[in-house]
């Protein structure tokens, strides 16, 4: 590697309580048009947990020193040492007040990260390790301190000046307006904030259920402003259910949500101050999708989440991460799951945890739920520590049973208030509560890689016996070879021919489902008393994050499907049979009987689509996804499961499309307005239409044409735009319509933004080269992080196709993307260059090419960020 990135490693086994603790942070911002400058006054106090080191080492990049002073002594450069991450002072007392001024240029700041400008706005961003670029601190989450700040500026420059905590004065004085904040909770500098800027605001207040009134406000631009109420209830929604269901209550007089057009992320939980992606908090039902919507309550209940569950108890260090990630996923997606359909959601976790977090689980940045090392922290940022991290809070909440999980949450949160915390301590209290015994079950946070579970079962029909054998195996990852046995919660039940049976166990009546506790490497279990040969329903609402191996048989599966009275189960086996026919096409087997199955099923569904959920069977309609399939080869051939999947869809299509075409019509009159069922209808309707289309009859084609033109709502003409662009066989309709809706929407950035993604999304043709003229597009803006996402993560990560396409000139338009975007934005530079590190799941051909594109990076000069992750990919092969 001839790159000359920095390699430092951080390790979780270096850990070391801070020399210092900042007892009070007071800091003045003056802003001004080419630079700002931060004056800051620390009241530092030795740490008697520390080792009593005479220095104080602070964290600092990106900053130009303008003045140091101890208590009220000046320093000199004899006194200290600055390095490009640090401000070293000799011989400090033992409690002191610092005084530093430094100077930042925040309009320069490309990275967003710390203070940096987006659409002439001031704001901030400070996790993991931004603060550092706003001024010299101890930049760790275990130093917790009070803050204070005001904000000066021109007087009439901005209308809204914001930072964490309540507002306590506001005045004009020579010309500069200053505002003054005090944040009275003790929070790490990763939560600070601070905005500043001509902003719309919509107002509305909540009553605590101890009777404390909130003002609650959202900022965004003026011309936003009518999009901001669904946001509004959904943080009314977030806020009663959290008092409900966690009995945790809002702290500070004020909550504010400001929405910005830059951010790497989607949103920031800062203290009494989230900073929201506008696409996670603009909604109307002209311009935003249904799923869109669904997005903006869930990342609205996430942050505001994130005040009890990672604010007011917050992390000892970075690798506890998912400490406060992972349980407020958990949080959020049953908040989600409480205000829609919880089967849907479910569906929709587990699919990512499957299509994503199993292929990173298997791949080169495979790592723990709480990582042991890294170069990067913003890399950690991953489905791993989310999703999976959820997943183990979700199995801990389900082994100790509702009440018990509250109790333990209760412990939680009141003991640690305050604090900077470990995953294990959240585990001890679920230990202390419950008197269960969870060591084994800690595994699920050190151990890397997905457990595969291998199923046979027999049935003794004299002795009226089913057993089920369940084994389980993880396969090594880089750096854990040797893999433990893990405590598994897995969920099943039995079906009989016509329903669930009842399942006894040592004599036990246990009802109709039940959890078994898999703790052991092989397991045998007897069910008594079964009267019919069953079928076996596993790992119901998906109960852990894992793979599992069953050799269902087809009328099995079918029964499931048509009868299992778990979401997700019936979902699955659904996914199992179309994996079955897939499978076969993919590796030039006959499959018919499996699509003869296939198809009689669907038939069935369909033709009773008024008797199920409407949003269930649009989710049981979707083919499982590529990179999911891609998992399930030892060496993926990308173009075979592109083309096994494009014609199963043409098969499903024209042999059903009687079926298809009665569903689209009899919805018709039931997708107006934002109901629960109204929702569910677009989305059957439009599942309907993409099958449809894929048939060659202009009658199909017109009917998406109408559905475009006439459609009410976001939902409807996005999906009639998708359907035609997609549609091999609609070119002019579909031209005429790509133009139709940037001519409708070309003021609305985030509709432009979807305009961008179902162009790079499109399955066939030479999309690469649409992509590189999108790049030249008068709207395109390649530092505007969603615009990144809409025409490059879209065409890297949603359209596997042509991304794979065998020239690999895909993987080398990624590359050179990534190696410009690194400049400016690194963060963004390596969340872009994902795909490309799954290259071991493909067949030699692509996995060279993938490789040779990693490597034309390698020989770059790159950030930590993006040399890590090059790094990592690459060695694997000596793995
Ligand atoms: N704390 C994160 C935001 C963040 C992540 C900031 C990484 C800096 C670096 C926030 O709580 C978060 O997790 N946001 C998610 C959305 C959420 C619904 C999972 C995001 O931004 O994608
Ligand atoms: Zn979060």
């Amino acid at each position: 590697m001839s790159s000359t990135a920095p390699t430092t490693v951080t390790r979780l086994a270096d850990y070391r309580a801070p020399e210092f603790l900042i007892e009070k942070t007071q800091l003045t911002f003056e802003l001004h048009e080419a630079y700002t400058d931060v004056s800051s006054q620390l009241t530092l106090v030795r740490n008697l947990q520390g080792s009593q080191a005479a220095h104080l080492q602070l964290h600092g990049e990106q900053l130009e020193l303008l003045t140091l002073a101890i208590d009220n002594r000046m320093l000199t450069s004899k006194d200290y040492r600055t390095t490009p991450q640090n401000l070293t002072i000799y011989n400090v007392p033992e409690r002191f007040v610092l005084h530093c001024t430094t100077r930042i240029y925040p309009e320069k700041n490309t990275a967003l990260e710390g203070l940096y400008r987006s659409s002439g706005m001031y704001c901030t961003q400070c996790e993991a390790e931004g603060f550092r670029k706003i001024t010299y601190y101890l930049d760790r989450p275990d130093v917790m301190s009070e803050f204070e700040t005001i904000i000066i500026a021109d007087e009439d420059a901005f209308s809204t000046m914001l930072s964490n905590g309540n507002c306590v004065s506001d005045t004009v004085k020579d010309g500069k307006r200053i505002v003054h904040w005090r944040d009275p909770f003790k929070k790490p500098s990763y939560l600070f904030a601070l905005v500043a800027g001509n902003l719309a605001c919509l107002e509305d207040h909540f009553t605590t259920q101890s009777g404390r009134q909130v003002l609650l406000q959202i900022y965004t631009a003026a011309k936003d402003q009518d999009k901001c109420h669904f946001a509004m209830q959904s943080l009314k929604k977030a806020m009663r259910w959290d008092e409900q269901t966690y009995g945790r209550e809002y702290d500070l007089d004020r909550f504010m949500i400001v929405a910005v057009d830059d951010f790497n992320m989607g949103a920031m939980e800062n203290k009494g101050l989230n900073v929201f992606n506008t696409s996670c908090v603009l909604a109307h039902p002209a311009s935003t999708t249904d799923a869109a919507f669904r997005r903006v309550e869930g990342v609205i209940g996430h942050e505001y989440f994130h005040n009890w569950s990672g604010n007011r108890v917050t992390c000892r260090d970075w690798f506890q991460l998912s400490l406060k990630e992972g349980l407020t996923v958990f949080r959020d997606s049953e908040f989600s799951a409480d205000m829609n359909s919880r089967a849907v959601k479910r569906i929709e976790d587990a699919n990512v945890i499957r299509s994503v977090q199993f292929v990173e689980d298997a791949g080169p940045m495979a790592h723990p739920v709480r990582p042991e090392s890294y170069m990067e922290i913003s890399n950690f940022y991953t489905v791993t520590i989310y999703e999976k991290g959820a997943e183990v809070v979700r199995m801990l909440a389900n082994i100790l049973g509702p009440a018990l999980y509250r109790q333990a949450t209760d412990l939680y949160f009141n003991r640690f208030d305050g604090q900077a915390v470990t995953c294990d301590d959240f585990v001890q209290c679920m230990e202390e509560v419950s008197g269960k015994d969870l060591s084994q079950f800690r595994l699920w946070y050190s151990q890397a890689g997905t457990p595969h579970l291998q199923i046979s079962d027999h049935y003794d029909a004299a002795h009226q016996q089913y057993s089920l054998t369940i084994r389980q195996h993880t396969p090594a990852t880089p750096g854990q070879t040797d893999k433990k046995v893990l405590h598994i919660p897995f969920k099943i039940a039995l079906y009989g021919n016509q329903a669930a049976l009842p399942l006894v166990i040592n004599g036990q009546n246990q009802g109709t489902e039940t959890v078994l506790d898999i703790c052991q490497n092989e397991q045998t279990i007897v069910f008594e008393q079964v009267t019919e040969s069953p079928i076996p329903s596993l790992l119901r609402s998906f109960s852990a994050p894992v793979k599992i191996s069953y050799d269902y048989q087809l009328p099995q599966l079918q029964q499931l499907i048509l009868l299992d009275n778990d979401g997700f189960c019936r979902w699955d086996a659904m996914q199992n049979l179309m994996r079955m026919v897939l499978s076969k096409a993919i590796d030039g087997e006959d499959n018919h009987a499996e699509q003869a199955a296939l198809i009689a099923v669907i038939k069935q569904l369909l033709t009773n689509h008024a008797s199920m959920d409407a949003a269930l069977l649009a989710c049981m309609l979707s083919l499982p996804n590529s990179p999911y399939l891609a998992s399930l080869y030892e060496k993926a051939d990308p173009v075979a499961i592109s083309q096994a999947r494009t014609q199963l869809q043409d098969q499903i299509a024209s042999e059903l499309q009687t079926e298809l075409l009665n569903c689209y019509q009899t919805l018709q009159d039931q997708v107006h307005g934002l109901t629960a069922p109204a929702m569910a209808a677009r989305s059957l309707r439009n599942a309907a239409l993409a099958y449809l289309l894929h048939i060659d009859e202009a009658r199909y084609r017109e009917l998406a044409q109408q559905q475009f033109a006439q459609a009410d709502n976001m939902t409807d003409q996005y999906a009639a735009l998708c359907a035609l662009v997609h549609a091999e066989h609609a070119t002019t309709m579909a031209q005429e319509a790509l133009a139709a809706f940037y001519q409708q929407w070309q003021h609305e950035a985030l509709v432009v933004n979807m305009w961008f993604q179902v162009q790079a999304t499109r399955p066939w043709g030479d999309v690469l080269q649409t992509v590189q003229k999108l790049l030249t597009h008068e709207a395109f803006d390649a530092r505007n992080p969603n615009k990144l996402r809409a025409v490059i993560a879209a065409f890297a990560s949603q359209n596997f196709a042509q991304f794979h396409d065998k020239s690999g000139q895909g993987y080398q338009f990624l590359a050179e993307q990534i190696a410009d975007i690194d400049q400016r934005n690194p963060q963004m530079a390596s969340r872009l260059l994902t795909p490309l590190t799954h290259w071991h799941q493909f067949t030699d051909a692509h996995a060279t090419l993938m490789r040779a594109a990693l490597e034309s990076l390698a020989q770059r000069e790159l950030s930590k960020d993006v040399y890590e992750v090059v790094s990592k990919s690459l060695n694997q092969a000596s793995h």
